[in-house]
């Protein structure tokens, strides 16, 4: 185990929270029938679809635009040009699904709902986005936060904390 740096910290802590949101929408997809639209009567629906990934959307693009601001330009100028490329094609993939299929919810929520045949198309790219996420996550907890605490110094580390806290304390 390589040894944590405050910023790898404070990415691996929202990591989890992401993986918390993403599990309740698979929970709730795998619960949904493909076929038949949701019922956007039921308060729990509503909070999935609004909330959550709405939610989700959002810390999706600004913990990613962090991540490539600060962090991949780091990397790059230290030569670990693979796990940049790599990562942030997955990120050019997974952010614009998020972003879409928020604002494809928020549509529906605020408007006559899924069409049947606009439903089993949203459901497919919703379990898709959770897919890609989650291995997402998981290949930057394995790589990423140990590249990161081998090439941050100290006071970069400090500086990316409280750049990062105020980011989300906004967010
Ligand atoms: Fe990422
Ligand atoms: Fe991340």
């Amino acid at each position: 185990m390589f040894a944590q740096t405050q910023i790898g910290t404070l990415l691996h802590e929202e990591h989890l929270q992401t993986i918390r949101s993403l599990q309740r929408l698979e929970d709730f997809l795998a619960n949904q029938s493909p076929k038949r639209p949701p019922d956007l009567s039921k308060p729990e629906v509503r909070k999935i679809l609004g909330d959550v990934l709405g939610d989700l959307a959002k810390e999706v693009d600004r913990h990613f635009t962090f991540e490539e601001d600060n962090l991949f330009t780091i990397l790059t100028e230290q030569g670990e040009m693979g796990i940049v490329m790599m990562l942030s094609e997955e990120h050019g993939v997974i952010r614009p699904l998020a972003l879409e299929l928020a604002e494809e919810a928020e549509a529906a929520l605020g408007g006559d709902g899924f069409t049947a045949d606009g439903w089993p198309e949203f459901h497919e790219r919703a379990r898709e986005l959770c897919e890609r996420e989650v291995f997402h996550i998981q290949k930057e907890e394995m790589g990423l936060l140990a590249a990161i605490s081998a090439l941050v110094d100290g006071e970069t580390d400090s500086r990316l904390a409280s750049e990062y806290r105020l980011l989300a304390a906004g967010a």
